[in-house]
């Protein structure tokens, strides 16, 4: 991966965190985005220290802010020349439901929106890089989860593991969308569950506050599939799916509401290139 620049969201803990490591071990520049100057300096010096590369960044941003998001993807191109992979990594399970700063749900917000709006932004450099990559992680949970464009917002009912499961399913289905929309460009897309490691969002989803349990080995486990998806040759006719254990699973495939969702997610992100 020498030479390759990769953007990892929410790297300063758990999957993320490992994620950044197994790439700076192979080589790549690495950039984390976190929202906590605290936290990210403490995981970056952990990421050198542990893949023994300096060729690690740090950029700022709370993926609840369309503002911070956009600035973001503006120091993003201002500062490198070249996207090859995107890590859309970050994700919250708020155990109520709450607002984020636009006034949008906040799982919705980060766990779908920011995604979707930083990837958007940042695509015409993805495809300058070609051969490049936007990897979502999801979950498996997103199976049996279905999208309720009538209450988008979960103002009528919210249930954190319910409105989670939503938010992984847009993850995919958005993979999907994107991969359709990227056909020919040289930039491919794919989701993938990453297994269930003990961190601070699986103790949310399982209903209580807390850090998790995992060790730095469990994480690198559940690394794996985002690694092999930054750095696998050859699975560029893989555009689209969706992976586990670093292998094509099946998944949730409904082009309508997958174009549903690219355009509702446009309004909602201000970007006038959905249609
Ligand atoms: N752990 C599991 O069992 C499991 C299972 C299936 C899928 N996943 C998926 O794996 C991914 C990583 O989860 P994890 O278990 O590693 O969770 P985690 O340990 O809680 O890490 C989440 C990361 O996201 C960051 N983040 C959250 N909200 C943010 C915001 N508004 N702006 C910027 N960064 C933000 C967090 O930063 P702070 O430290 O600042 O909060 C943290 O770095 C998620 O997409 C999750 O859905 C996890």
């Amino acid at each position: 991966m020498d030479g390759k620049v990769c953007i990892v969201t929410g790297a300063n803990a758990g999957i993320g965190k490992a994620t950044a490591v197994g790439l700076a071990q192979r080589g790549a520049t690495v950039v984390m985005v976190c929202r906590s100057e605290e936290r990210g300096q403490t995981a970056r010096q952990e990421i050198i220290d542990r893949s023994g590369s300096q060729a690690v960044h740090l950029l700022l941003a709370d993926l609840a802010s369309q503002d911070d998001i956009r600035q973001l993807a503006q120091s993003l191109l201002d500062q490198f020349a070249q996207i090859h992979v995107l890590i859309n990594n970050a994700a919250i399970i708020p155990l109520r439901r709450s607002l984020s700063v636009d006034g949008l749900e906040l799982q919705l917000a980060v766990n779908h929106l920011a995604p979707f709006l930083l990837t958007n932004l940042l695509l015409d450099r993805l495809k300058a890089s070609a051969p490049a990559r936007v990897i979502t992680v999801s979950s498996g949970v997103h199976r049996g989860a279905t999208i309720n464009f009538d209450d988008l917002q979960s103002e009528r009912r919210y249930h954190h593991t319910d409105v989670y499961a939503m938010t992984k399913l847009m993850n995919v289905l958005f993979t999907r969308e994107l991969a359709r929309r990227l056909q020919g460009s040289g930039v491919t897309a794919y989701s993938l569950h990453p297994g269930v490691p003990s961190t601070r969002l699986s103790a949310h989803y399982a209903g209580y506050v807390g850090e998790g349990r995992a060790s730095f080995a469990d994480l690198m486990r559940a690394a794996q599939t985002s690694i092999y998806l930054a750095t696998a040759p050859d699975i560029e006719n893989l555009n689209g799916e969706y992976f586990a254990n670093s292998r094509v699973q099946s998944s949730a495939s409904d082009p309508a509401a997958a174009q549903k969702l690219w355009q509702v997610s446009a309004e909602l992100t201000g970007l006038t290139n959905g249609g």
